[in-house]
């Protein structure tokens, strides 16, 4: 069959407005694009089941109206923003875009006061800091990052995207204001039990995060996540597993840059794919040139899963504070407290051109990553998958 990507439909006008979720046959005037399974794309009402990570920070309201865009989903990461802030960036970004957005915010436990282990953990970076000529005691403060509450949850009920996703677990109660609020509901899983556990407290959609994945791994049923961050499944035997586990449609995450990781996501069965460190690479993504820099020079076997950076498992670029005190230390205190005590040093030393303490989140297809504009990449990204569709039918 043969199928060009220009051939889309026109896009809906202003679908955000008509409430484009759950749209259904029809809605793509024209021939809709071939993918193998359309449950994603007709749920979100989009034209490609291509999902940007949410990337807090440094995903841009211009990154995501660009993949919006390109026909498939722009995602906002929210996290560490005030409430006025997550309204703000929504408004932003519904002037530059008429399709369906997602907003994505943390569900962590909030961390626990541990004074003992945050003087151990001041006490590790204490040489660094010397070395460096900073007072390892100066580190204090609060972090911003705080998990869905009710006044995030009251900016969510305002604005209305049509989609939120969550990292680390779903809220209680907020779930239910959420999806009152008409929001479709995705969530992480990064096993079979997480994705049941999703599924069974009312998930529409789950996504399958692989151990290959740039960033915070988000698992949330892990009772000590050191131990367990090391035993994480990859992407290839995740997904199928959890297709075979739940009945919603499946997202992969991890690992996946070009259309050959699409074509193998949707033959896992997976109904979409979300990508956040290809994504990295587009001009619209706020990274530092020190960022942009290392990211170019990534190779797959130069990131680690690592919890030096904020307490929690992550994977990143891997650097001197990864290689000496990591990757895995077990002794940080929780998320996101490490950080704080971090900053100083982190900051210090990228004023001297040094990214050794710095958090570089990336996964494992980095050096598949292309620097090209993230509308031309998303069309790019679906149009290779088509053609490996085409190719794999024969
Ligand atoms: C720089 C970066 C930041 C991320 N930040 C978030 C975030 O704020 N929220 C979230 O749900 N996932 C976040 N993730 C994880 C992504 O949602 C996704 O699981 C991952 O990017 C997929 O793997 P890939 O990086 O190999 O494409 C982040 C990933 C990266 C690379």
């Amino acid at each position: 069959m043969s199928y060009s990507i220009s051939n889309a439909g026109p896009e809906p006008s202003a679908p955000h407005r008509a409430r484009a979720v759950g749209a259904t046959a029809g809605q793509w005037p024209e021939k809709k694009p071939m993918w193998p399974d359309r449950r994603l794309v007709d749920l979100l009402g989009i034209e490609h089941p291509l999902v940007l990570a949410p990337m807090a920070g440094l995903g841009t309201v211009e990154l995501a109206a660009s993949v919006c865009a390109g026909g498939g989903l722009g995602s906002l990461g929210c996290v560490g923003l005030q409430p006025e802030l997550v309204m703000k960036a929504v408004d932003k970004l519904r002037r530059l875009t008429g399709k369906p957005i997602n907003t994505n915010f943390f569900c962590h436990s909030v961390a626990r006061a541990d004074r003992a282990r945050e003087a151990n953990w001041r006490d590790r970076l204490a040489p660094y800091c010397n070395e460096l000529g900073l007072d390892p005691s100066l580190a204090a403060g609060q972090s911003e990052i705080l998990p869905f509450d009710d006044a995030l949850c009251r900016a969510v009920e305002q604005v209305k995207p049509e989609i939120v996703s969550f990292h680390f677990g779903l809220p209680a109660p907020a779930l239910a204001r959420v999806k009152a609020a008409g929001c479709r509901v995705m969530a992480t899983a990064t096993t079979i039990a997480e994705a049941r556990w999703l599924e069974a407290r009312g998930a529409d959609v789950i996504i399958a995060q692989g151990c290959e994945a740039g960033g915070h791994r988000g698992m949330f049923l892990a009772v000590n996540l050191e131990e367990e961050a090391a035993s994480q499944p990859s992407t290839l035997p995740l997904v199928p597993q959890i297709a075979d586990a739940v009945r919603v449609p499946i997202i992969a995450a991890g690992g996946i840059a070009d259309g050959r990781g699409i074509a193998a996501a949707f033959a896992l069965g997976a109904a979409g794919v979300q990508i956040g460190t290809a994504y990295l690479f587009c001009p619209e993504a706020a990274i530092s040139p020190l960022y942009r820099d290392a990211l170019r020079q990534a190779r797959a076997d130069t990131t680690v899963v690592t919890d030096v950076f904020t307490g929690r498992p992550a994977r990143a670029l891997s650097n001197r504070l990864t290689r000496e005190l990591g990757p895995l230390h077990g002794v940080t205190p929780d998320f996101p407290t490490a950080m704080l005590a971090l900053a100083p040093l982190r900051r210090k030393a990228e004023q001297q051109g040094s990214r050794e303490f710095s958090p570089q989140w990336a996964g494992q297809a980095a050096p598949l990553g292309r620097e090209m504009p993230a509308e031309a990449l998303t069309r790019a990204l679906a149009e290779a998958a088509l053609t490996r569709f085409r190719q794999l039918a024969g």
